[in-house]
């Protein structure tokens, strides 16, 4: 790559890289996945692992991506190769930025289908077709919405078409400026949901749900989702991140960004908790409905609500501009490689990757109408990227950064971009060295089901200790080598 293709531009005004950031993260994972598997998991086992999960590896591995995309000034790729180089490391590693930026496409090949359910909610409720009496009825509108691929196709091809149209004329303006009014909003819109289902719905029941928990009924599997549903939602390991980081101008905190880009993540999941789960409640639905929870619960608390119409249409326009604001994120790494390592400008990589994704995105539209049947191993083309990223790919992704960061990378460097206290500096190399690797390995077996009698405080402790014995060690061999004579 020639110095000339490095990113120029960085984020404008010193908000400008939490805001898109904060933009990535946000977005239909809060609002859409994170209750639908609060709801198929049971509740508040899986949000206490999910929120152990965020502070213990999500924060410490989104400070990872984004001093590597810093430090790099290029696509995950492109950025992953030259923090490795610099360290004297193999080319090889830039296998981690390839895994990251597939898995974004991915991520976005499904995830406009549901933008594009969030799009024609909006215009069912400006255009009054959002009526039923019942959750029987919210779900037949649901199912009805889905039958025709031609309905459906619709709109995912217009999210696409947008998603790609903003990315072509670059990230930065476009994100900085949707972004600072609609998370002001979004916020607003869930905590007038809350207020409506303290006074109206089964708050309760719903509260509970959501922070009761009993550990005994988390098996290892839900321990996974909960850990990959952490990735997913802080939009890691999924080539947003490190990308994004390149334009990060160097005088800007890492730490700072990444605590308020993770508490803003977690404040809207947990909002959308609160506003859904009691209107569930209330309604006698399942909370283990699946992906179409919150399109058929929150339409009938909307629809009795004071002002209802209005209120829905301006919740579904909200929750179309967070999910393209995450949507950039996903495919900026594509089109900057593109751009940055072959030449092509911004304008054609997004058309190009952009009929891809409409042909991917397509397959995926039709797992609901005419593709219900086509399944492997019970799952729908749909479900597979989403078990594919979400289980395996972004869990691993976050492996590999923390042990390329950790162990691999020079010390001096990663202070430069971190720039923090040495103690804290100490407390996220531990993280990154001991606590996620350790902690994605042991969820993985678990989930497999090769530990045995399950994920217990044993196999924790005896993986501390280990990783005690590696520090220990590398600590001995960094002193001898430190007090021999400089040849
Ligand atoms: N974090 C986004 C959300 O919660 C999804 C996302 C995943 C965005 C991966 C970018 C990369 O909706």
């Amino acid at each position: 790559m020639t110095a000339s293709a490095r990113p120029q531009t960085l984020w404008l005004g010193r908000w400008g890289f939490v805001l898109a950031a904060t933009g990535s993260s946000v977005g239909l994972g809060n609002i859409w996945k994170f209750p639908y598997m609060t709801g198929e998991y049971g509740g508040g086992a899986f949000v206490l692992v999910y929120l152990l999960c965020i502070a213990l590896i999500g924060v410490p591995i989104m400070m990872a991506e984004i001093a590597v995309g810093r430090r790099g000034r290029a696509n995950p790729v492109e950025a992953v190769r030259q923090v490795a180089r610099e360290s004297g490391r193999s080319r090889l590693w830039s296998g981690l930025g390839w895994m990251s930026m597939i898995c974004g496409f991915m991520i976005l090949s499904f995830y406009v289908v549901v933008a594009g359910w969030s799009i024609s909610y909006l215009w069912k409720s400006v255009s009054g077709g959002l009526h039923a009496d019942s959750v029987a009825g919210m779900a037949a509108i649901f199912k009805a919405n889905n039958a025709n691929p031609w309905n459906l196709g619709f709109w995912s091809t217009l999210v696409t078409i947008v998603t790609m149209l903003i990315v072509g004329k670059g990230v930065q303006a476009g994100i900085e400026r949707s972004v600072r009014w609609m998370m002001p909003g979004l916020v607003i819109m869930l905590a007038l949901m809350i207020v409506y289902a303290i006074v109206s719905a089964d708050f309760e029941a719903g509260f509970h749900f959501l922070f009761a928990f009993n550990l005994d009924n988390l098996t290892g599997e839900a321990v996974l989702a909960a850990m990959g549903h952490a990735f997913f939602t802080l939009s890691l390991a999924a080539g947003a991140i490190i990308a994004y980081g390149a334009y990060l101008p160097a005088n800007q905190s890492i730490v700072r960004t990444t605590l308020t880009v993770a508490i803003c993540d977690t404040l809207v999941a947990l909002m959308a908790g609160l506003a859904i789960f009691p209107v569930i409640f209330a309604n006698g639905m399942d909370p283990d409905s699946g992906p179409g929870l919150i399109f058929m619960s929150l339409p009938l608390a909307f629809q009795a609500m004071p002002f209802g119409g209005v209120m829905a249409a301006v919740f579904f326009l909200m929750l179309t501009v967070a999910a393209l604001t995450s949507s950039i994120s996903m495919i900026e790494a594509t089109v900057a490689w593109l751009n940055q390592s072959h030449g092509l400008s911004r304008r054609r990589a997004s058309w190009g990757v952009g009929i891809v994704l409409w042909l991917v995105s397509t397959l995926a539209m039709l797992s609901f109408n005419v593709g219900a049947d086509w399944t492997l191993a019970g799952k729908h083309f749909f479900d597979w990227l989403d078990f594919l990223t979400s289980r395996l790919m972004m869990p691993l992704g976050g492996l590999g950064m923390a042990i390329l960061t950790g162990f691999f990378l020079r010390r001096h460097i990663v202070r430069e971009e971190l720039a923090m206290p040495t103690w804290l500096f100490a407390l996220w190399q531990f993280a990154l060295r001991y606590v996620c690797p350790i902690a994605i390995v042991l969820v993985f077996l678990d989930a497999l089901g090769w530990l045995g009698s399950g994920l217990d405080w044993r196999w924790l402790a005896g993986m501390l200790v280990v990783g005690l014995l590696v520090e220990l060690g590398l600590r001995a061999r960094a002193s001898i080598r430190d007090r021999a004579p400089v040849r």
